[in-house]
């Protein structure tokens, strides 16, 4: 059923997983993925916190788990389609990018900022912008076009109802979600619209949770979605199992909008840390040389440390990212469940 062409990549079911850091989507989610007939994706953020010498020297950690992570992926894929997400905003964006491609991942999804350069870094691997809007897809097709003659091979949109740092202002969010004075859906189409001019493939991601939703974006001319927030509470999502019981106990009024330490507003699960936070209480202890818009001199905690401790379970210590979704789930399910239902 799933016409999700990406170049030569076409996953059996039009379903791509949503990268999550830190450590909330690794190999075990992306392989499992993969296997069940979509895209499974490693988020590449901090993806080496487990390494001895990540405290040390957290970027070389990083650069080698990026291949490790890849590579024990593919065992689990069953001959599937295996991605990465790197944050535009990573500090050394440019080796993460090529760590990748290296270690021969099928495509590379970039979003938190513009990834202009990306079409050089890539080698052979398929390229994915997440835009969340008309006007940033405009500027990165332009630009790719004239510097590489090279388009995308698929658009991420990711709109506001989406998990972890989200690509809009506040107010924003609050227009298309709280007072509903803005409608997200007119500006998929006109996204859409560009793409198709443009003759690529539109991912929408942010708020799917169901079979319903893919049918309402395909309807709308998109050729597949992109899920975060259901693949946490699986049996094979990578985060800890108290991690995916604070999605299981949230209700709704738990999901809040959250200032992050780097700048941009993020959604996340209230907690006694956002409380604390909130309350004046500082956690700077060292930096992770992770997001290049942190100011670690003044920011009130390290977002690394955080969602560290919150992915290991150390949850009163943790920032607990979340879809607009999170609180729907009431129990654990597994990923073949989950592909089963978007298959028909
Ligand atoms: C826990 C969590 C962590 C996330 N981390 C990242 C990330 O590191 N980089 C990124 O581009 N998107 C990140 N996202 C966004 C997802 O990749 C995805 O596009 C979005 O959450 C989809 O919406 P949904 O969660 O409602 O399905 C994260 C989402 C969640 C829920």
């Amino acid at each position: 059923m799933s016409e999700l062409r990406i170049g030569d990549l076409c996953p059996r079911i039009p379903v791509i997983q949503g990268g999550m850091g830190v450590g909330v989507s690794l190999s075990g989610l992306a392989g499992a993925v993969a296997a069940a007939g979509g895209v499974g994706v490693i988020s590449t953020a901090q993806i080496g916190y487990r390494d001895p010498d990540f405290a040390r020297n957290p970027i070389e950690s990083n650069l080698k788990a990026v291949g490790a992570e890849i590579k024990k992926a593919r065992e689990l894929a069953a001959g599937g389609i295996i991605g990465v997400n790197i944050m535009v905003a990573t500090r050394r964006y440019e080796d993460y990018v090529r760590a990748a491609a290296a270690a021969g991942v099928d495509l590379i999804i970039s979003g938190a900022g513009l990834p202009m350069t990306l079409p050089e870094l890539a080698g052979s691997a398929k390229i994915a912008p997440i835009v969340s809007s008309r006007k940033a897809l405009g500027v990165i097709a332009k630009h790719w076009k004239k510097k590489y003659d090279r388009k995308p091979d698929l658009v991420v949109v990711e709109g506001p109802l989406a998990g972890g740092h989200l690509g809009f202002s506040k107010e924003d969010i609050d227009a298309y979600t709280v007072t509903k004075e803005k409608d997200y859906d007119a500006e998929i189409r006109e996204i859409i619209a560009l793409a198709d001019e443009l003759e690529v493939p539109v991912v929408v991601a942010g708020g799917v949770y169901e079979q319903k939703d893919l049918a309402h974006y395909l309807a709308m001319g998109a050729k597949g979605v992109q899920l975060a927030t259901r693949f946490v509470t699986t049996r094979e999502c990578d985060a800890s199992d108290a991690y995916k019981q604070a999605y299981l106990d949230a209700k709704k009024e738990d999901i809040v909008i959250v200032k992050s330490p780097v700048g941009m507003p993020g959604r996340a699960i209230h907690n006694a840390f956002l409380d604390k936070v909130q309350a004046g209480e500082r956690f700077m202890r060292g930096c992770r040389q992770c997001i290049i818009t942190c100011k670690p001199d003044t920011a009130p905690y390290c977002i690394t440390e955080a969602l560290i401790n919150a992915v290991e379970g150390n949850l009163d210590e943790g920032l607990i990212f979340c879809g607009s979704n999170a609180y729907r789930a009431d129990h654990i399910e597994t990923v073949a469940d989950i592909m089963e239902e978007f298959s028909t």
